[in-house]
């Protein structure tokens, strides 16, 4: 076991991390829950010490509700990537509130990020958009990504039912893939058809070597 913040402080801190207000239905925007953002950084860093000193990217930050919980565990540095302006404007503000130094973050489309960060980074982490009707297969394209950009191992979430296409996606790239949770992801009631306060899907955890 690695040195790490309890996981009921890390909590309690990833639940003062403010989300979208206006969340872009296209863009896939929903925070990680903090009590799942808890439990997986949690997981990197106590399990297998992948977070602490190390260099980190998040891919599609978002607000930061990832790259603030890696900064606050003493992260070297960790760079969020982001599409979306707004969403970054908020990601500042929780930086701020937070007057953490070790964070940084690169407003770009993911799909197209500079070949000069290749290899830059030891650990990715994620919770991409699983990708929509219009998208299928973009959390896959968001996996190439990451392969290329770390050294050493990537984390991230991925719907249960697509279980089977990721592992051999990640074979076929040479990463070794493991399943580390299987998770209930309480997507918020965020998108006016969502008539429910909240729907569940089921979402697994991986770690991915790269070789
Ligand atoms: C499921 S949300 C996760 C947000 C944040 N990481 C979190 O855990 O709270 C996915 C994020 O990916 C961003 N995104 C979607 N497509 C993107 C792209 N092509 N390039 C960069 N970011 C993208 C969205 O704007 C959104 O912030």
């Amino acid at each position: 076991m690695f040195p790490c913040l309890k996981l009921s402080k890390l909590q309690e801190l990833l639940e003062g991390i403010s989300g979208f207000e206006k969340p872009k239905l296209l863009l896939e925007q929903y925070i990680t829950p903090p009590h799942l953002g808890s439990h997986m950084l949690h997981i990197v860093q106590a399990h297998y010490g992948d977070i602490t000193g190390k260099i980190i990217a998040d891919l599609g930050c978002g607000c930061g509700g990832l790259s603030v919980g890696v900064a606050l565990l003493n992260a070297g540095l960790v760079v969020g990537f982001e599409i979306d302006g707004e969403a970054l404007d908020i990601f500042r503000v929780n930086v701020s509130e937070f007057e953490l130094v070790n964070i940084d973050a690169i407003q770009c489309d993911v799909l197209n990020i500079s070949d000069r960060f290749f290899k830059k980074f030891d650990t990715v982490l994620m919770n991409p958009p699983f990708g929509t009707k219009c998208n299928i297969g973009l959390d896959m394209k968001f996996l190439e990504v990451a392969f290329q950009l770390s050294t050493r191992s990537v984390y991230s979430l991925h719907k249960t039912s697509t279980r089977k296409h990721v592992l051999k996606h990640a074979a076929s790239l040479g990463a070794k893939a493991e399943v580390l949770a299987e998770l209930r992801y309480d997507l918020p009631s965020t998108y006016k058809f969502h008539k429910k306060t909240s729907v569940d899907i089921n979402v697994d955890f991986y770690r991915f070597l790269i070789s």
